[in-house]
């Protein structure tokens, strides 16, 4: 299935569509979307895996109520931005880097562009004039910008090569399959040696920083990088006065089931640090940079102006539902150090795949799973799925030759056993319907 692939429905709205009519619905609440005949979907992909405490959330409602009664816009600069001081204070303690310094913006892609504008800031302050150049992975995404698609390793969502802005992602990732040199049976800490040939092919003295998902998003499908990867990346960098940025957009504050996905693989703690759906949940436009204590010096004394903040960057009501959406995550344990949350979101995936035609393999971590299925079952997989009472997110394209089919099974946070109990049987009943020979 085509991810950019339109159909002949008649409509004034320019938009990606799936290869079948999207539902009708009345309402959303919990974990569920109920359908405008009547049914109801389990939202067992958190929509855009972004709905991580279900849709509808009291606390958050009372809480946007709350704020839009009191402003929901106050020009930045002009007025004391308390409560985005607050979500800031928040944050930083949510992620356990307390002592950082945050910028706030509206979208992932921005607050990712925003993260790259700040590291080559960085590095001017600190007298490296030369370095402005981002390296990337082969396999990830960081948005829809013109920059953020150059750099993205997203092979069906490259920009056209004249609009690429001469960018193109620099290094294989350590994950099976696409670390195409990788001299062992499995990567390991070591293979971090391709982002150093990088930094050499583009000569270190011109990086400003390297960009990397933590645990891979939706582009191959929740890859985990070996143990000891990150901090050797983060030394490799550091060796070259290279910056590290996570982009943790789609994995912090509780996806993977630990606050953050680098949480995962420790020690490779980011100099700049991108979030943005897990504290949206889905609410309202909101996404943070965080900053290093040590880099945030360097930008507040470097006598060079801050990043321009865009009209809709850190409005009150996008903090005030920030705030909501981290007491929730809190309330849940999802800001917990220590214990890796959502295995039983793990075993229900092997339960209800083992042993079908259509499923290749499966991996994932906490709350974030990818079902790999066997070329052309993708459409079939999905309407299956919905007849079933599944909405799932599809995610394809990460094979070398452009190819690969996938599925993301990543339900919200709050999901209950008894939610669960119906993922499995629902899964597993589409996926057994879903036989190769029904390809579309
Ligand atoms: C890892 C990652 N980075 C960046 C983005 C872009 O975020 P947004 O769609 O909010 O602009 C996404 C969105 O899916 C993502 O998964």
């Amino acid at each position: 299935m085509d991810d950019h692939r339109t159909l002949p429905v008649p409509s004034s709205l320019l938009s990606t569509r799936m290869p079948f009519e999207p539902l009708d619905y009345s309402h959303a609440a919990g974990s569920w979307i109920h359908l405008a005949d009547g049914r109801r979907l389990l939202d067992a992909s958190s929509g855009l895996v972004c709905v991580n405490i279900g849709h509808a959330h009291p606390h958050v409602l009372a809480a946007m109520e709350r704020q839009a009664r009191i402003a929901t816009f106050a020009s930045a600069g002009a007025l004391r931005p308390a409560v985005q001081e607050e979500l800031a204070v928040r944050l930083t303690e949510a992620v356990g880097r307390p002592s950082d310094a945050v910028s706030l913006t509206s979208s992932g892609t921005s607050a990712v562009e925003l993260a790259v504008s700040l590291a080559r800031l960085v590095q001017r302050g600190r007298g490296e004039e030369g370095r402005h150049r981002v390296l990337t992975a082969r396999l990830g995404y960081h948005g829809n910008s013109t920059l953020a698609l150059g750099l993205s390793g997203h092979r069906r969502r490259r920009p056209h090569p004249d609009d690429a802005l001469g960018l193109a992602p620099a290094f294989d990732p350590p994950y099976p399959g696409h670390h195409r040199a990788c001299p062992f049976d499995t990567c390991r800490a070591e293979c971090v040696e391709e982002v150093v040939k990088a930094l050499h092919e583009a000569g270190p003295e011109t990086v400003a920083a390297v960009l990397i998902e933590p645990v891979n998003g939706t582009t191959g499908g929740a890859f985990t990088p070996p143990p000891g990867y990150l901090a050797a990346l983060r030394e490799a960098c550091h060796r070259a006065g290279v910056l590290v940025i996570h982009d943790e957009v789609l994995t912090g504050l509780g996806r993977t089931g630990l606050p953050l996905g680098a949480d995962h693989c420790p020690g490779g703690e980011a100099d700049l640090l991108v979030l943005s759906k897990g504290l949206s949940a889905g609410y309202h436009p909101v996404a943070a940079v965080l900053v290093a204590p040590d880099h945030a010096e360097v930008l507040r004394g470097g006598g060079r102006p801050l990043p321009l903040m865009g009209t809709m960057s850190a409005t009150p009501l996008a903090a005030a539902t920030g705030l909501a959406v981290l007491d929730v995550l809190r309330e849940i344990g999802a800001l917990a150090p220590g214990r890796v949350r959502g295995a039983e979101v793990g075993d229900a995936v092997r339960a209800a795949t083992e042993g079908l035609a259509a499923v290749r393999r499966i991996r994932g971590v906490g709350y974030f799973h990818a079902v790999e299925l066997r070329p052309g079952t993708q459409a079939a997989a999905l309407r299956e799925a919905r007849e079933a009472g599944l909405l799932l997110y599809p995610f394809n394209g990460f094979e070398a030759d452009g190819g690969g089919e996938g599925l993301i099974v990543a339900p919200p946070l709050t999901v209950t056993a008894d939610e669960i109990d119906f993922l499995t049987g629902a899964l597993r009943g589409a996926l057994a319907r879903t036989a190769p020979d029904r390809n579309p």
